[in-house]
């Protein structure tokens, strides 16, 4: 069936073609990407459907700009993801520690990427104080971070004050996770897993690593430093 507002290009996306109906438009857009996989790959969905067992898990930010598998050049079936506003790990959040559980434990992912990005709207609200009140206690923790750095950061400009928290943020992230029993306890029985830290440039479109932690020996030096 053609989509009326589908004009020849291979999805409707860019904003001269901004659709009349855009779930329209999704839809459309969703049969056009699984005929075409289907005509290159036959069996690509039915294999697909068989297994799960990706190696990666991507926690992420959830701002639209960061799509996990895109960003790795990674198909369906390869990362585990769980996406949060300013990719946090807290330690009462049920639904990324169950991801992360699962994925360990179940999964058996060799890597976890902790992945912040440039300019995220999550830091900027938790330096400005101005999030509506869930998002605003959401992101108290690293409002904290930056206090606790505030010494240098509040002598650079705003925009490069986002992005060393982005940084720190990430940092920190990598060292909760290092907290985390089902990881330890992973780690303690020999299975290979390594936390990394990542930060996506929206800029120029490139991952960088800033840190990663391997074993439970090196958590430990990382986490009893921090203290
Ligand atoms: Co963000």
């Amino acid at each position: 069936m053609p989509c009326p507002t589908h004009r020849g290009a291979k999805t409707v996306t860019q904003s001269a073609d901004r659709p009349v109906d855009l779930i329209e438009t999704a839809l459309f857009n969703n049969r056009l990407w699984a005929t075409e996989i289907q005509k290159n790959n036959p069996e690509f969905f039915e294999k697909l459907s068989q297994i799960h067992a990706p190696s990666l898990l991507w926690i992420g930010c959830s701002d639209a700009r960061v799509p996990a598998n895109q960003l790795i050049g990674m198909q369906p079936g390869e990362v585990f993801v769980h996406r949060n506003i300013a990719n946090q790990i807290q330690a009462a959040d049920m639904n990324c520690l169950s991801v992360i559980e699962f994925a360990i434990t179940v999964l058996r992912v060799q890597h976890i990427l902790v992945v912040g990005h440039s300019d995220c709207g999550g830091v900027k609200a938790a330096i400005r104080g101005d999030a509506p009140e869930l998002v605003s206690h959401w992101v108290r923790p690293i409002q904290r971070l930056f206090i606790k750095h505030m010494a240098t950061l509040k002598e650079l400009p705003f925009h490069e004050q986002v992005n060393a928290l982005v940084r720190l943020n990430v940092i920190e992230q990598t060292k909760q996770l290092a907290q985390i029993a089902s990881i330890r306890s992973a780690w303690q029985k020999g299975q290979q897993l390594t936390i990394h830290g990542w930060i996506y440039t929206l800029q120029s479109g490139l991952l960088e690593e800033v840190t990663h932690i391997n074993n439970i020996a090196a958590a430990d030096t990382i986490l009893l430093k921090a203290e």
